[in-house]
């Protein structure tokens, strides 16, 4: 091949012929929910601290607290941030509010606060207030009308997490589809965001479904651990494990609802180290064999049964036990820090007390390890590589 021949294929590789511009706020693997409903938790400060220290780089937050922006700044950190549930009306209802909205809480950070996605609001399809079902798909268009405007649509990826109350379905992952109810808010969100190539985001709790029928699912199956697993008579793909079913079965609602190519992201996913008594299964040991494992899972890089090439992504909840948190003794159980900085248990990562010996990545490389390494740095490396011997060559 010859250099201008080479050069072109590379570059064609490297930047896919598209009408818009995907951008991509996830660019590890394994990210971490920043949940900050405590009065007890470091301040964040010392939280960037600890996430360079764990060597985490895809945080994810569930508001746009401007202390938090201000101490990611210059951290290198990628943070998507959360346009809560309570402006999601009023961000509806008025395009001047949106551009106001995104110029206060992300327009003005960058790029020293490396903002990368905006989350518009949690969990509101399936949850009961309509009205808010209702005005969610007007919020994300009046949110990226607003980045689009400020010319910030290749550099912010805009989402909305669901929960698994969106799904009709019990089993197996071949049998899901969205519930009726909330297919014609979907509809139209699934629509936008395969035109702006957004990702589909769930929060995935196998703990959540484990507890409600321990005498049914195994917690091997919902832990990661060696198990006789599932085959989806349908598909006759075999499933060792809840939270790749899980997936697979948003990948098959996808479809049935005509949006098969849409990626799914995983915005939540964790296990409570400790709940209330009729919680079965909220205990330290299977927290850490769930998220020891699910750490394993995400670093391999691999896709699911259904959708093998994709790389499954997933933030995982929380970074801290949350004191104040409503519900349940789980929910205030999340963590894998504890309040003061100390491990919940151990998957690996040393508390706060070690901090001030291994806040310093030793190297760069290392510290970006989880991410860094996308596919696009590898193939502009080749395509640099290319070019620069067949210019030494001819
Ligand atoms: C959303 O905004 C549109 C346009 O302003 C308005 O007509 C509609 O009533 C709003 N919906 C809700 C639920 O607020
Ligand atoms: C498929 O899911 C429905 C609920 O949507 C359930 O009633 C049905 O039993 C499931 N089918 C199988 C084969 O489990
Ligand atoms: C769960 O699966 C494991 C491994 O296949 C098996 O040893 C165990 O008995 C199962 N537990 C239950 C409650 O079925």
């Amino acid at each position: 091949m010859r250099t201008p021949a080479a050069v072109f294929w590379c570059l064609l590789l490297l930047f896919p012929v598209q009408r818009i511009v995907r951008v991509d706020a996830f660019t590890g693997t394994y990210g971490i929910n920043y949940g900050r409903i405590a009065d007890n938790i470091p301040a964040p400060e010392n939280v960037v601290s600890i996430l360079k220290a764990i060597k985490i780089k895809n945080v994810k937050i569930f508001d746009s607290d401007h202390g938090v922006l201000k101490a990611f700044k210059g951290s290198g950190l990628e943070l998507v941030v959360g346009l809560s549930n309570d402006y999601v009306k009023e961000i509806n209802s008025s395009e001047d509010r949106a551009m106001e909205w995104v110029k206060d809480n992300v327009q003005s950070w960058l790029p020293d606060t490396k903002i990368t996605g905006i989350a518009v609001g949690n969990e509101v399809l399936g949850g009961g207030d309509l009205e808010l079902e209702e005005a969610l798909y007007g919020a994300i268009k009046n949110v990226y009308k607003a980045l689009s405007r400020l010319q910030l649509t290749d550099v912010i990826q805009i989402s909305s997490p669901h929960s698994q109350g969106v799904f009709a379905y019990s089993y197996p992952p071949s049998n899901c589809t969205f519930k009726e109810s909330v297919l014609q808010y979907m509809k139209p969100i699934l629509g936008f965001f395969a035109m702006i190539g957004s990702p589909f985001s769930i929060n995935v709790y196998p703990f959540i479904a484990y507890k409600s029928d321990p005498e049914h699912i195994n917690l091997s199956y919902a832990l990661f651990l060696p198990n006789a697993g599932i085959v989806d008579p349908k598909t006759n793909l075999h499933y060792d494990n809840m939270f790749d079913a899980t997936i697979d079965a948003a990948y098959t609602a996808l479809e049935a609802a005509g949006y098969g190519k849409m990626e799914v992201e995983v915005t939540e996913t964790g296990w409570a180290s400790s709940g209330d008594e009729d919680e079965t299964g909220a205990t330290a040991q299977n927290a850490r064999i769930y998220n020891f494992n699910l750490r394993k899972r995400l670093f391999k890089r691999k896709g699911t049964p259904l959708r093998p090439k994709v790389v499954m992504k997933a933030y995982v909840f929380a970074l801290f036990n949350e004191d104040l948190k409503p519900g349940p003794g789980s929910e205030r159980h999340y963590g894998l820090f504890k309040a003061d900085g100390s491990i919940s248990y151990d998957i690996g990562f040393s508390g706060l007390s070690n901090l001030h010996t291994s806040s310093s990545p030793s190297t760069q490389k290392e510290f970006y390890a989880g991410g860094w390494l996308a596919p696009n740095s590898l193939v502009l490396f080749t395509c640099i590589w290319i070019a620069v011997h067949l210019y030494v060559r001819y």
